[in-house]
């Protein structure tokens, strides 16, 4: 059985890499549809080496269309997920329009997986940090309960999309080329620097947006509504893929060997390093790859209960595209779950 499958928002760092993992994993689709704003309106590109112009997104976009994947930002999931509905697609969305809405599951496959077939016509992808954090700690909280999460993330530009990540070369360059350069997409000079993540700063809360995302997202997701998280987010001027210095407290005593042992059976982790050369998980090691790779587990001495945990992972894939077209199959295989096959009931 194959399946109609959209993308809006296919010219962008994220929707680009749906359509290759789409292709990668030979996803049954039937037919594709790449959508994204008028600026966009008659680009190729290619698809299992066929040529495929893009269309502009609208409300009639989505008629025929099984399954929406939405990449185009929030105000565009918001505008169009009505038409989406209407027409019988399931949206999975990597905005966050309806992350923390109680009616729409917030889902990574390796997480929360029954929590998708809940869904009444959407499904959310959570924040990419979030996606890579709680990949890698999964194992671990199902072994021990995890009662506190501390990270640091080193974000890289990709986060912010092609834009930024054409920013950072260019504005390297010109740093090289000692020409002045002003950032247009990021609020600093990246090249050669670093800043506090770019979401907004929420006075009452003391955190950034991208900081709140990760507590927030991570309560729902593992219906623990009182996890205690704190996260500092920085911006990095690596080109693509974040890692994160994880230290994380369970309610009951944890082992090194063990979380290693955890970790290389775990589905979508894999663990990296060379501890005598000092070698440790690189966002160049990373790229371009669907694990989330772990290394330089420590314990923490001075807090019961605790490890610390270096994590990277390439989040335009596993952050966000992969485990997009995850979720995608994960509902179909149960087809009667998808509201294009189940009529009105969903
Ligand atoms: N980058 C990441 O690592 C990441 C991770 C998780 C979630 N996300 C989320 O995924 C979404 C896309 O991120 P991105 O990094 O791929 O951004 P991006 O590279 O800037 O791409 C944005 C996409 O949205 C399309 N778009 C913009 N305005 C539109 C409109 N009015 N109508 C139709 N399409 C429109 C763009 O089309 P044009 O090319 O025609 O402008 C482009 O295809 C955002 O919501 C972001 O928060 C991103």
């Amino acid at each position: 059985m194959g399946y109609n499958v959209a993308i809006a928002g296919a010219t962008g760092a994220v929707g680009i890499e749906m359509m290759r993992t789409l292709e990668a994993h030979n996803f049954p689709v039937d037919k594709l549809k790449l959508l994204a704003s008028p600026r966009s309106a008659g680009k190729t590109l290619t698809f299992r080496g066929q040529p495929m112009s893009v269309e502009v997104l609208d409300e009639n976009s989505f008629a025929g269309v099984d399954i929406a994947l939405f990449s185009a930002g929030s105000g565009i999931t918001k505008r169009y997920a009505g038409a989406c509905l209407k027409a019988g697609a399931l949206l999975i969305d990597n905005s966050s329009a309806f992350r923390m809405d109680p009616n729409v599951p917030l889902v990574v496959p390796e997480v929360n997986p029954d929590d998708a077939f809940e869904h009444q016509g959407i499904i959310a992808n959570p924040n990419c940090t979030t996606i890579i954090m709680l990949t890698a700690l999964i194992p671990l909280h199902r072994a021990w309960g995890i009662s506190r999460i501390h990270a640091a993330t080193y974000q890289a530009a990709s986060g912010a999309g092609q834009a930024a990540m054409d920013e950072l070369a260019a504005g390297t360059r010109a740093y090289l080329d000692g020409t002045p350069f002003t950032p247009q997409v990021l609020p600093h000079p990246y090249a050669f620097n670093m800043f506090a993540h770019n979401s907004p700063w929420i006075e009452d809360e003391g955190y950034c947006e991208e900081e709140l995302k990760m507590r927030n997202e991570s309560r729902k997701m593992l219906h623990l509504d009182d996890l205690r998280v704190h996260a500092t987010c920085v911006r990095v001027p690596v080109l693509r893929t974040h890692a994160e210095a994880i230290n994380v407290s369970f309610r009951s005593p944890c082992e090194v060997a063990q979380a290693y042992e955890l970790l290389r059976q775990a589905p979508g982790v894999k663990v990296l390093e060379d501890r005598a050369a000092n070698r440790w998980p690189m966002p160049t090691d990373v790229s371009g790859g669907e694990e989330v790779v772990v290394g330089r587990i420590r314990r923490d001495p001075t807090l019961d209960h605790t490890l610390d945990m270096w994590v990277v992972g390439d989040q335009l894939l596993k952050g966000a595209a992969l485990n997009a077209v995850q979720i995608a199959e994960l509902l179909i295989q149960d087809p009667s779950r998808l509201p294009s096959q189940a009529g009105s009931s969903i």
